[in-house]
């Protein structure tokens, strides 16, 4: 079942994403090489605290942290930890905050440092597939148009989409329908109509799409151990068109120029 919003409901969910990319642009200042993991993530718990937000990932699910760490080989929900970000690697950070009832969710992957030639081609790849799924999400499309779209943009540059997992619906919960896969058909799937918020993530390998999930049950790595990007946004239909409620503007420009 799909939860479709009021618009009052979506001006409502502009705080919780507002503060998410404000969150996101606290962390790319702290992005270095010799930085822990942890130290991330209590800077962003902290940000989210002292603003109002509740960081939804922490304790969801049994989940320990605020941030989901993706370094290098990691696809999505790492453990912080006290690693220290070196030099080449590329760090996803994938968020959620609550605020005022609602849920935003979303993920940018960083270059630390001086990154390989081989890896800012995927993370560049990774994000424009993100807008070109974005710009998929028209109102009257479908989810497979989305699907589809980001599948055949980054296929196309020689990279895997990763299956078992997907964007999703958002709202008073984290995770709601429908599903948003980042494969398949188009013209298949929910329509896109007035009320929906979703999220769409693109989740890229640079190899096989394969993945592995860690022992612990989380952590979710590719099986060929190479690289992984990941990007997300919160995406409402409202009035007819395609909004992006949460923003990179947050992020330094030193590092946005890289993803020109
Ligand atoms: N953006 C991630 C997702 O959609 C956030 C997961 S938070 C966790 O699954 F608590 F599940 F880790
Ligand atoms: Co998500």
């Amino acid at each position: 079942m799909i939860y479709l919003k009021t618009p009052e409901e979506i001006e409502t969910m502009r705080s919780s994403a507002l503060l998410i990319s404000q969150t996101l642009g606290e962390i790319a200042r702290n992005i270095a090489p010799g930085v822990s993991t942890r130290k991330l993530d209590t800077i962003a718990r902290e940000f989210i605290l002292d603003n109002g937000g509740k960081p939804a990932c922490l304790g969801y699910e049994g989940f320990p942290a605020t941030l989901c760490i993706e370094v290098n080989e990691t696809v999505v929900h790492g453990f912080p930890s006290d690693r220290i970000l070196l030099d080449g690697d590329i760090v996803g950070v994938d968020n959620v905050v609550e605020k005022d009832g609602f849920m935003a969710d979303m993920c940018f992957t960083f270059p630390v440092g001086t990154v390989s030639p081989e890896k800012m081609a995927l993370l560049r790849t990774t994000y424009e597939s993100l807008y070109v799924g974005i710009e998929a999400a028209r109102p009257g499309a479908r989810i497979g148009d989305i699907s589809n779209a980001i599948q055949t943009y980054c296929e196309r540059r020689g990279y895997s989409l990763v299956r078992e997992m997907c964007g999703h619906g958002i709202g008073r919960k984290m995770h709601e329908a429908p599903e948003v896969p980042n494969y398949g058909r188009r013209g298949i799937g929910p329509r896109l109509v007035d009320g929906m918020v979703i999220c769409i993530e693109p989740m890229v390998n640079m190899g096989s799409r394969n993945i592995v999930i860690e022992s612990n049950g989380w952590e979710c790595r590719t099986r060929d151990r190479k690289p992984s990007a990941h990007f997300e946004h919160t995406v409402a239909v409202v009035d007819g068109r395609t909004e992006v409620l949460t923003t990179f503007d947050y992020i330094p420009s030193e590092i946005m120029e890289k993803f020109i």
